[in-house]
């Protein structure tokens, strides 16, 4: 069986770890905070104290941090991935990155020997638990389908999309729609609650549409309750609307909303909503209408 190694027991990789261990895999880990790590120990899993100790011991190594900067230190940085380098070791980066910083570290990678897969996620922790992700897939398909048991145990359903990089800009496209989706909802329940009406029946009337979707039929209702406990930080998608408008610059094309979208996020995470779920944007809204 694959051994499988996973760099950065945050919100995500911890549920990811979870489930391959309660898949029967064997797993390496590593966090740069150590206690992150505690319940996949628990688990079973065996931690260690740098990424060159991962890769020593794994077959596949999956990269899940916060962004392209934080994937570079762990793979290229002091005890990085590289150090722990051997035959056949590949690493499958999860974490939400630009596609032209992924086309460089895959290069940066290569010239170690080392061939690195995209295989950026839709879906959350709560998701993740249960191997429910949906993955897209990039880079060397041969390389990626010798491990293909990996990756159908974390996700139930895979998007293999062509050359390196490919996958993280399909992800970004997948951000946009998470970003705007939250806004929109944010903005019709701020609407509807000015006009002293029930936030709630706003959420009937929309999920009795075509205009529905899944945040409508779940998250809204946590959001009108106030209930804001993070499974994807504000901050994060903050990171990735950032990543989005870069990616944009880069691609040549215009994403009016997407810029906008990401002036919005960063006045609120000024204002504090950071560590919040991605879905306090609403909060930021309506504390907005209070001044
Ligand atoms: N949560 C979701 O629903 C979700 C869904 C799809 C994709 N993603 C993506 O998955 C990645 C992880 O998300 P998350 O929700 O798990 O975030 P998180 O809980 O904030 O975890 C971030 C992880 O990155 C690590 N990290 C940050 N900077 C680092 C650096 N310079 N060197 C080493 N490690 C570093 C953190 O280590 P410390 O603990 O030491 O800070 C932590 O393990 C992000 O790219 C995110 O966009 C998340």
């Amino acid at each position: 069986m694959t051994r499988v190694g996973i760099i950065g027991t945050g919100m995500l990789g911890s549920a990811v770890g979870i489930h391959l261990l309660d898949s029967g895999f064997e797993l390496t880990a590593y966090n740069r905070t150590k206690s992150k790590t505690d319940e996949l120990a628990k688990k079973g899993a065996r931690v260690v104290d740098f990424p060159k100790d991962v890769a020593k011991s794994s077959d596949v190594v999956i990269t899940i941090v916060k962004n392209a900067d934080a994937v570079k230190d762990v793979s290229f940085g002091n005890n990085g991935i590289v150090e722990g380098s051997h035959d056949g070791l590949i690493v499958a980066d999860m974490s939400t990155i630009n596609p032209v910083e992924s086309k460089i570290i895959a290069k940066k990678f290569s010239e170690h020997g080392i061939t690195m897969l995209d295989t950026p996620v839709m879906g959350g922790p709560n998701v993740a638990i249960d191997g429910k992700l949906v993955m897209m897939a990039s880079g060397n398909k041969t390389i990626f389908e010798k491990h293909r048991k990996v990756f159908d145990t974390i996700s139930n359903q895979i998007f293999f999309l062509g050359e390196v990089g490919t996958a993280h800009a399909v992800k970004l496209a997948m951000n946009i729609q998470i970003a705007l989706l939250a806004l929109a909802i944010s903005e019709g329940i701020t609407l509807a609650r000015g006009a002293n009406v029930d936030p709630e029946i706003f959420l009937k009337i929309l999920n009795s549409t075509y205009f529905k979707t899944g945040m409508s039929e779940n998250k809204a209702y946590k959001m009108i309750k106030g209930s804001f406990e993070p499974t994807f930080t504000l901050t994060n998608l903050k990171k990735d609307l950032d990543t989005i408008n870069e990616a944009a610059m880069a691609f040549g094309v215009s994403l009016p909303i997407s810029a906008k979208a990401n002036e919005i996020f960063q006045k609120a995470v000024d204002a504090g909503f950071g560590d919040l779920d991605y879905t306090a944007i609403l909060a930021y809204i309506k504390q907005l209408k209070q001044k």
